[in-house]
């Protein structure tokens, strides 16, 4: 231990107040911790500490005793966290302050020594990397979960017909494997979204010090292998200031509960019995305290609810960043819980997701009769029509008399005679009615992306190829 009695730190006093001379308030204490939600950084800060502390020892800034010192107090440190032992304290602010207060305890001027050549602004940036990396990691394994939960009822639903919706109003058949194919491609490009990202988040700030990086003679490159990352930020100034890593991360979080968001209203929809395609699970459903009949789809309702606070953590993150002057504000310290509010509402909600798709009855009759209620083929008599050489406009026209004429009779377009269907054209033959039935159109849109069963089977082994079959 340092005797120089100028040295000699009061435990009560802030790591920082050398030039103060008076306390902070109660509430002014309270008002700029951060220990409260940054506790959670701790491993993080943790395994930071120790490469940093290792590229010191290694370019001679520490002694090897003072690594090993290091070393030892962390590990129990992580054993205390662990054990529910450590005593976290608000006066000292964060989890920086805090776990390098308690390393000093155990292992004295060695824990004082950890903090050469760095700074706060880039350890805290260093660790929400850190932490956002391993998010990022299982993320994107829980968005493959779903896939395959997403492509297996997909499977057995190649050949279930339901009306494909334009203004939620009927427009064509479609297979309902090609309907939660759509989602598939989305969650997918989720992936590539979060993949290309966390390229972005995967730069050490480290050695950056508090802006303009630092005087010893420092190893970064040493320090991104040691902590896996892929390359060094190339600017001090940027390195412990930007957030975009993380903002782009929201985003990336906003669009996938976005798509989880509209899949939830299908559902909800579709559980409605004006709809009755589906039924969810009952796990996934509560009742009513008053009405007895009620099977209410809360958990689709709560994702769609919930994609609000995600978009709203986007919002924060870019208004929190938005004026900032360069370099480190003490406005970045309100990154952190956005940023685990939205971890932790989108890993949930996957996981969820996941299990419920496996949980998901479909109607099929409903389905097909609600495609045969509204006219779902008419464009089909349209392009018939077209296909015997009337122009598209003037098919458009006759099919409108056609279906006007059938909801009078009130029957689906398929069902009138020959001849009224004459009527409108006597282009129209006995062949139409191939082409008027759910099938017969749905299986006539055979090419890449089309609704055909073959197209569908053929995304679906694309699909396969794309994502590991086993994880
Ligand atoms: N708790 C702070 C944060 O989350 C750590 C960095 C503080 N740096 C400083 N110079 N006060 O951003």
């Amino acid at each position: 231990m340092n005797n120089d009695p100028a040295l000699q730190q009061d435990d009560t006093k802030k790591t920082w107040s050398g030039r103060f001379n008076e306390p902070v308030s109660a509430l002014v204490e309270r008002y700029t911790a951060s220990v409260s939600f940054d506790q959670r950084l701790t491993e993080y800060d943790i395994q930071g500490s120790l490469a940093h502390a290792q590229m010191l020892a290694e370019q001679g800034i520490i002694s090897a005793a003072d690594l090993t010192a290091i070393q030892q107090g962390m590990q129990q440190i992580r054993d205390e966290i662990r054990n529910h032992q450590f005593v976290w304290l608000q006066e000292l602010e964060d989890v920086h302050l805090n776990i390098e207060k308690r390393l000093t305890a155990l292992v004295g001027d060695a824990g004082k020594r950890l903090h050469t050549g760095r700074s706060r602004n880039d350890q805290v940036a260093t660790d929400i990397r850190l932490f956002l990396r391993t998010a990022i990691d299982e993320i994107i394994s829980l968005i493959k979960a779903m896939q395959h939960a997403l492509l297996s009822l997909a499977e057995q639903h190649i050949h279930t017909i339901m009306p494909g919706f334009t203004h939620l109003q009927v427009a064509q058949p479609v297979s309902f494997g090609h309907h939660l194919m759509a989602y598939f491609e989305m969650l997918k490009r989720d992936v590539e979204r979060l993949t290309d990202c966390r390229k972005r988040v995967n730069q050490l700030p480290l050695g950056a010090a508090a802006l303009a990086g630092t005087s010893y003679p420092i190893n970064r490159e040493r320090v991104a292998q040691l902590l896996d990352f892929e390359a060094v930020c190339q600017n001090s100034l940027d390195a412990v200031s930007d957030r975009d890593f993380a903002i782009e991360f929201s985003a990336c979080a906003a669009l996938i509960m976005t798509h989880l968001s509209r899949m939830s209203e299908e559902f909800i929809l579709w559980m409605n019995p004006a709809f009755g395609f589906i039924q969810l699970a009952d796990r996934f459903c509560t009742g009513s305290s008053i009405m007895p009949q009620k099977k209410n789809p809360d958990v689709p309702e709560l994702v769609r609810g919930k994609t609000g606070r995600v978009n709203g953590h986007l919002v924060a993150l870019l208004t929190l960043m938005k004026a900032q002057p360069l370099a480190y504000n003490k406005d970045n310290q309100e990154d952190k819980e956005p940023l685990f509010d939205t971890v932790d509402t989108l890993t949930d909600t996957l996981r969820i997701y996941a299990d419920m798709l496996g949980g998901v009855r479909v109607n099929q009759e409903t389905m097909r009769a609600s495609a045969l209620r509204g006219y779902a083929t008419a464009t089909d008599l349209a392009d018939y029509l077209v296909k015997k050489g009337i122009p598209f406009r003037d098919a458009h026209e006759i099919v409108a008399k056609a279906v006007q004429f059938a909801e009078q009779k009130g029957c689906d377009l398929s069902k009138l005679e020959l001849n009224e269907l004459q009527q409108f054209s006597i282009q129209i033959e006995s062949d139409i009615f191939a082409v008027l039935t759910l099938e017969g159109s749905m299986n006539s849109r055979n090419h890449t992306g089309g609704t055909a069963p073959e197209q569908v089977q053929a995304a679906i082994q694309k699909a396969k190829a794309w994502l590991p079959w086993k994880m």
